[in-house]
């Protein structure tokens, strides 16, 4: 891939632009297609497509970052695009499998990646599968921009259901226990200001010292909960409402949604 290879992004929201800013600071040139005009109002050093057809006319590398339920819609309106450009087609959705694009494109050079939100701050893993007809410079690329916006990993399809369950809707599991934490604060008296910069110490030291000492999550927590202390009285509370299981079936379900929406978008 050089720099003279042409990008487009077909989804302006949450990922499709953390994905674009960080390929456009590096220089790359931009097509984008964004549906909701809102999105891209005085967006500046991008190229903004009329349609999804010039923006697949015009770039060799088309990322797709729409949502699930808009893909089927998506490939029906421009399968013949697409297959007349031959275009390397990326696709961030999740749920969607490879042989919903190669229906519709015959032979097209897919690439399956399942990124996060922290790609925003170049902290995303993304989980990469190839399609059947990609190449091995085609797996290159798809490394080379994803790893603008953190660790790239490459992965059979077949268990990327399972890392859309964990890593790609992880962040939003961590946000919500920190919501939580920040609201106790504010019920047991710390002001706004406090309460979010604690919240966010505390898991910016947690995950400083979980990496650095490499034990076992379960041994980290008994370092912390020292018997009948403060540690231990809430995690007594945490165990006999068996949070535990409740964060099993939560992403249980997370699991099963995603393999859901392949039997009901394709
Ligand atoms: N958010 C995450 O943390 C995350 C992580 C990993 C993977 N993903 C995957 O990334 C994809 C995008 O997620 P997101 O959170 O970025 O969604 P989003 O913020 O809703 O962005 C998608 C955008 O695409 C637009 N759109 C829909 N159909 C279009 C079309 N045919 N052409 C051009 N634009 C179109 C939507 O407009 P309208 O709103 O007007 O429809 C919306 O602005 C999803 O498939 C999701 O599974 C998301």
């Amino acid at each position: 891939m050089a720099k003279k290879d042409k990008i487009g992004i077909i989804g302006f929201g949450n990922m499709g632009s953390a994905i674009g800013f960080a390929l456009k600071a590096k220089g790359w040139q931009l097509f984008i297609y964004e549906k909701d005009k809102k999105k891209i109002k005085d967006l500046k050093g991008f190229k903004v497509a009329s349609s999804a057809k010039e923006l697949i006319e015009s770039v060799e590398i088309v990322i797709l970052a729409v949502k699930p339920q808009d893909t089927r819609q998506f490939l029906q309106t421009n399968k013949d695009y697409l297959k007349r450009k031959g275009n390397l087609l990326i696709t961030i959705v999740a749920g969607i499998p490879a042989r919903l694009y190669e229906k519709y494109v015959n032979n097209i050079r897919l690439l399956r990646i399942m990124p996060n939100l922290a790609a925003k701050v170049k902290e995303s893993v993304s989980f990469m599968a190839c399609g059947r007809f990609c190449k091995k410079k085609d797996s290159g690329v798809g490394k080379r921009i994803f790893s603008l916006v953190g660790e790239v990993i490459e992965i059979k399809e077949d268990l990327l259901d399972m890392v859309t369950a964990i890593s790609g809707s992880g962040p939003g599991y961590i946000f919500y226990f920190m919501d939580y934490i920040y609201r106790s604060a504010i019920k047991l008296g710390l002001n706004r200001e406090q309460a979010q910069e604690m919240v966010l110490q505390v898991f910016k030291g947690a995950t400083k010292l979980a990496a650095s000492s490499q034990k076992d999550f379960h041994l980290l927590v008994q370092e912390v909960a020292s018997p009948r202390g403060t540690t231990d009285a809430a995690l007594d509370v945490f165990n006999n409402a068996n949070l535990g299981g409740i964060i099993y079936k939560g992403i249980d379900a997370a699991y099963r949604r995603a393999r859901e929406i392949s039997r009901l978008f394709v």
